[in-house]
């Protein structure tokens, strides 16, 4: 009569809880490769356009008279700055701003970053050189220079309609570099250009990824909610099957300690009747057999075991000379006998923690028909407990040795059963019991295999 249901239980839970583990990696994987492929896609935003994730704006900030001896037709210099702002939750990376110049300017110096020049565009003589405006050491001789002497400001790089410029704010070399981070974090870049008179308006154009990290955004915030969630229950499960560990074994314990207990008591009882010996532990087998089949619980079938283990307790009554007489009793004799499923039940009265146990001791002689003692009760009015110990009684009789016979054989016994049905035997245990012998499950020594 061992307990599986923990078991049970705990592999059920342990496999919610590996397929909850794989639900939350599988989560965490895709949402590593979705926010991968995300960085990984280029945007593009022109002038005058708007979108929810990145702003530009640039104009010309401030102008004053210039003139170089070196470069005629220079008039005026002027500050002409951009402002990229992220509007996203994340960071802006790989930012890129493309200004197209729309008039012969030059340009002077740049900050922040570096500026790749694309000049004479649009003649079949492409210039192109990435500056750091920052260091004029550099040779810039690729590029048509106009002016180039000490001082930075004398750098006059000449532009003409159709060239452009690519300003790149990520470089290693930069006194300064601009990933956008965080919502409405923005940079400002400037560059200086001179010109004759007046300066056109820039169209320019940014080129931008997003660098989102995968520790933010929803698909990260159910990942921490479900790992929560999976240690959450694990807790609870390990909690709950210590507890359960602990109950069981406790339980275990109270149950041994009782059948031990009881097994002492049928011992003095199987004593008396020398020539029934082991009887009642083994109608206590076939009882259990019988409860099983006929769909008992758990509980039921030990309460059952339990009842028929003690079902001739109330033979302590009956003298030894008449249980131990070899030769023919006496009616006297008989309904002396007789009595023991009174004292019985009068013993086990007392047993309240255990539903029915002085009904299986009672009630084990009653017969279906109403021919039976103590009382002559019939069919249903015979407790249950009672009908199930009757015919594993009888059967335990039929396949014991006695001093004048020997184990009666398999066909007798099942003819017997037969025959007796819905006579001294409940037809349902009795086919019960019919059932079990056809399946093998009974061993009894002078029965052919
Ligand atoms: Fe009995």
């Amino acid at each position: 009569m061992k307990n599986n249901s923990t078991h049970k239980i705990i592999i059920i839970l342990n496999s919610i809880l590996v397929v909850l583990l794989f639900i939350i990696v599988l989560n965490f994987s895709i949402h590593v490769v979705r926010t991968r492929e995300f960085n990984n896609r280029i945007h593009t935003l022109v002038k005058n356009e708007t979108n929810n994730e990145v702003s530009v704006s640039g104009s010309m900030t401030g102008i004053w008279p210039k003139q170089d001896a070196k470069v005629s037709g220079v008039t005026n210099g002027g500050t002409y700055e951009f402002t990229i702002t992220d509007l996203a939750n994340y960071d802006v990376a790989n930012w890129t701003l493309r200004v197209d110049i729309s008039q012969d300017c030059y340009l002077n110096q740049a900050w922040n970053g570096q500026v790749e020049v694309h000049q004479d565009v649009k003649s079949n003589n492409e210039k192109v050189n990435t500056l750091d405006l920052h260091n004029f050491d550099i040779d810039y001789d690729s590029l048509n220079i106009e002016s180039k002497g000490e001082g930075k400001n004398d750098l006059m790089i000449h532009l003409c309609e159709g060239d452009y410029l690519i300003y790149h704010p990520l470089n290693d070399n930069a006194t300064h570099e601009y990933p956008l981070g965080g919502v409405n974090n923005s940079a400002t870049i400037g560059m200086i250009f001179y010109f004759n008179f007046s300066f056109s308006e820039l169209d320019y154009e940014i080129t931008y990824q997003f660098g989102k990290s995968i520790f933010q955004g929803t698909e990260y915030i159910i990942f921490i909610v479900l790992s929560l969630l999976w240690i959450l229950i694990f807790s609870v499960v390990m909690v709950w099957y210590i507890v359960r560990r602990k109950t069981e074994r406790d339980l275990a314990e109270r149950e041994a300690m009782l059948e031990e207990t009881m097994g002492l008591i049928t011992s003095f009882v199987d004593a008396k009747d020398s020539y029934t010996n082991g009887h009642s532990n083994r109608v206590a087998q076939y009882t259990v057999m019988l409860a099983e089949k006929l769909g008992m619980n758990e509980r039921e079938i030990r309460y059952t075991f339990y009842a028929a283990i003690l079902h001739d307790v109330g033979k302590c009554y009956v003298p030894d000379e008449i249980l131990k007489k070899t030769s023919r009793l006496t009616d006297e004799e008989f309904d002396t006998i007789k009595k023991h499923t009174v004292y019985g039940g009068e013993m086990l009265k007392s047993i309240k923690t255990i539903n029915h146990i002085s009904d299986g001791a009672k009630y084990h002689h009653e017969r279906y028909d109403g021919k039976g003692y103590p009382e002559g009760l019939k069919e249903q009015e015979i407790p249950y407990i009672g009908r199930i110990i009757c015919v594993a009684d009888a059967f335990d009789a039929m396949t014991s040795s006695r001093c004048y016979r020997a184990a009666l054989s398999k066909e007798y016994v099942i003819n017997e059963l037969k025959n007796n049905i819905g006579k001294q035997f409940d037809p349902s245990v009795c086919q019960a019991m019919l059932d079990i012998i056809a399946e093998g499950k009974i061993t009894i020594d002078n029965w052919e295999a």
